[in-house]
């Protein structure tokens, strides 16, 4: 199998700091790699507010491949969590892609920057990642962070649950969590799940030396690629794992 992940997060639209710029950039470049999935990972809107959904709605549609979203701590703002299913669908769901599983999940609380999943989606993700075989890849999307990330300051807004959420996927052999929200990019490995937080594609609100940036993930037989590429600029190449 050869599959190619465009892992987008923060656009924050309508925040004083968006870069429509950058996004524009973003999505050309995504649309060049021609991926067979744009993983976009919370926090597409500033406050939640329709008029940022409407624009933010305008852009993903813009990218040619399937794209999957999943709600953010600002896309509930304001009751946002209503928007966000009118424009981009159920926050949790399962999405069967051949020999790529990926279940998104909805990690917010309404007007709360906390994550939190809870026991009854613990069990709901043990019942949509049981494997059908053991070649597929298993996804999962999920707004807040699940292990802390380096250069973050205080760390805060962490899943309050992170560790039964963590447990949940190494037991039910995840390859792949993909989270936003801390807006630095980082990846860790914890046994045979790989955590990527994505940095911000499109905003300002960075910190040092750290640029727009989204992750381009390579997934072959026996192998995962992680490249990082800055919006505009040059590519990194993170982890080239062998299994
Ligand atoms: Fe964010
Ligand atoms: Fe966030």
């Amino acid at each position: 199998m050869d599959f190619l992940i465009a892992h987008v997060s923060d656009l924050h639209v309508g925040s004083a700091e968006f870069m429509p710029e950058k996004l524009e950039s973003c999505i050309d470049e995504v649309n060049d790699l021609s991926p067979d999935l744009v993983a976009l990972t919370g926090d597409l809107t500033s406050s939640g507010f329709e008029r940022e959904y409407k624009q933010a709605k305008a852009y993903v549609d813009k990218f040619k491949a399937k794209t999957i979203v999943i709600p953010g701590n600002h896309d509930t703002r304001s009751t946002g969590y209503i928007y966000f299913e009118e424009y981009f669908g159920e926050g949790n769901q399962v999405v069967d892609l051949g020999n790529v599983t990926v279940v998104g999940v909805d990690s917010t609380l309404p007007d709360n920057d906390e994550g939190y999943l809870g026991r009854s989606r613990y069990l709901w993700l043990n019942k949509s990642l049981s494997r059908v075989e053991e070649k597929d890849y298993q996804i999962v999307l999920v707004h807040h962070h699940l292990i802390p990330v380096p250069g973050t300051g205080m760390e805060r807004n962490e899943l309050i649950d992170a560790g039964d959420v963590l447990a949940t996927l190494v037991a039910n052999k995840v390859n792949l969590a993909l989270c936003g929200h801390r807006h630095v990019p980082y990846t860790w490995q914890l046994e045979n799940l790989m955590v990527i937080t994505s940095g911000t594609a499109c905003t300002g609100y960075v910190r040092a030396r750290i640029s727009q940036a989204y992750f381009i993930i390579s997934l072959k037989d026996k192998s995962m690629k992680l490249t990082l590429k800055e919006v505009g600029g040059k590519e990194k190449m993170i982890r080239n794992i062998k299994y």
